[in-house]
């Protein structure tokens, strides 16, 4: 992800001159707010349970915003999740490991917000089977819904419009306490292993590696191109594709218009554009506070899924606690350029032989951010 706002609005002098010669009138009708609907229309009009329980779950984190969930309801009760293949990372996921992992995130708030209605669900992981190298046809997951007196709410669930993947600089004077890591990884709930450190050694190591390896995904053209085509710079593009990486506001819709920070400016490993870009990232990783991880005995599919369920379930007890979460992925990633970081971040985090890491990211207090963009729902059904 190689952009966020607020490192271009450190560079942004031109063009806050051009904003303020233009008046405020562009600047508040900047907000995507189509793009963020999704947000606001969870759970609302709604009758049939499963989607009611779909309009959160499109609310799940998952990688590049690529949200890559398709949705078949044809029979009664129940849903069938597919991957959509058009919404794959050939480049950074070879083998759709990370995408599973978003469906996971997926398939877990799915469970939240059914609870949240008086349903249970009865999630059964590849009812067909599934493919290891890459997904094919076969569905995600089957999912029967049935409403049960005895189904009680997850206190997690009242902070789904809160979450977010947190992009920005931490408060580097705001130290993550033993206990805030403790609580974050019991809350995950799930067959999988959550190991965090606010141990300075470590968080030093670590910063220095997320960095290491970001760097190595600005420099692997192909990696890089696949962040820059997934980029929507303005209002018109994140309302028109409202996923990928969304770079909006006044400030950056400015720059855009000026030439300054375009798709192409961006795409030329020389031009200033890219440069910024780049120059944000190494003080972004070494704000870190603490860092957490999941990984899994093997790295089977279902693994996969339950990474991503466990991911979600600490994102949002982050949340309850007022911290600030980043996933940083590049690091475990499996393309050849980054393997050196690969087996060195399984030596810091002391993983076991036969455990994968499946998820990775780091802590500390940052600033609140509005919600990501989110194709509606009624865009994920499958058609008959
Ligand atoms: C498996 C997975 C991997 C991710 N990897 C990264 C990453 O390396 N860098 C990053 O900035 N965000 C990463 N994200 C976060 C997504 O970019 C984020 O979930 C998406 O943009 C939607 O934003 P939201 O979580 O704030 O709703 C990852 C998310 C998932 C589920």
């Amino acid at each position: 992800m190689p952009l966020t706002r607020r490192a271009l609005l450190k560079s942004a002098g031109a063009a806050a001159i051009v904003l303020t010669a233009a008046g405020g009138t562009f600047v508040m009708t900047r907000n995507p707010a189509k793009a963020t609907a999704p947000w606001h229309t969870a759970g609302q009009d709604y009758t049939d349970p499963r989607l009611r329980a779909l309009s959160y779950a499109i609310l799940a984190p998952n990688p590049h915003n690529r949200q890559p969930w398709l949705i078949d309801l044809r029979r009664e009760g129940e849903l069938t999740l597919h991957c959509d293949s058009n919404r794959l990372l050939p480049v950074t996921d070879p083998f759709n490991r990370q995408i599973v992992i978003g469906l996971g995130c997926f398939l877990e708030l799915l469970q939240l917000a059914a609870k949240e209605y008086g349903f249970q669900t009865e999630i059964q992981p590849f009812p067909l089977g599934s493919a290891f190298e890459q997904l094919d046809e076969r569905p995600i997951a089957a999912v029967r819904f049935h409403r049960s007196e005895s189904v009680k709410p997850d206190r997690l669930f009242q902070q789904v419009f809160k979450r977010r993947s947190n992009k920005e600089e931490f408060d580097t004077a705001r130290p993550i306490a033993d206990a805030t890591l403790l609580a974050l990884q019991d809350t995950a709930d799930r067959t999988v292993l959550v190991g965090a450190t606010n141990n300075s050694k470590q968080v030093s190591a670590l910063r220095d590696l997320t960095w290491r390896a970001m760097e190595t995904e600005l420099k692997t053209r192909d990696a890089y191109m696949e962040s820059v085509e997934l980029m929507r710079i303005g209002k018109a593009e994140i309302e028109a594709n409202p996923d990928g990486i969304d770079l909006g506001g006044p400030f950056l819709e400015t720059l855009n218009k000026l030439g300054i920070l375009t798709r192409e400016s961006l795409a030329d490993m020389s031009s200033s554009a890219y440069q910024q870009g780049f120059d944000m990232f190494k003080p972004m990783m070494h704000s870190a506070m603490a860092h957490i991880w999941i990984a899994t005995e093997g790295n089977s599919r279902t693994a996969q899924l339950e990474a991503g369920r466990a991911w979600l379930r600490v994102n949002l007890k982050a949340t309850e606690l007022g911290v600030s979460l980043h996933p940083l992925s590049q690091a475990l990633q499996e393309y050849p350029e980054v393997r050196p970081h690969f087996d060195k971040v399984r030596n810091i985090l002391e993983a076991a032989s036969g455990q994968r890491l499946q998820m990775l990211g780091r802590l500390g207090y940052g600033p609140q951010l509005d919600p990501s963009p989110r194709w509606p729902l009624e865009t994920r059904l499958k058609e008959a």
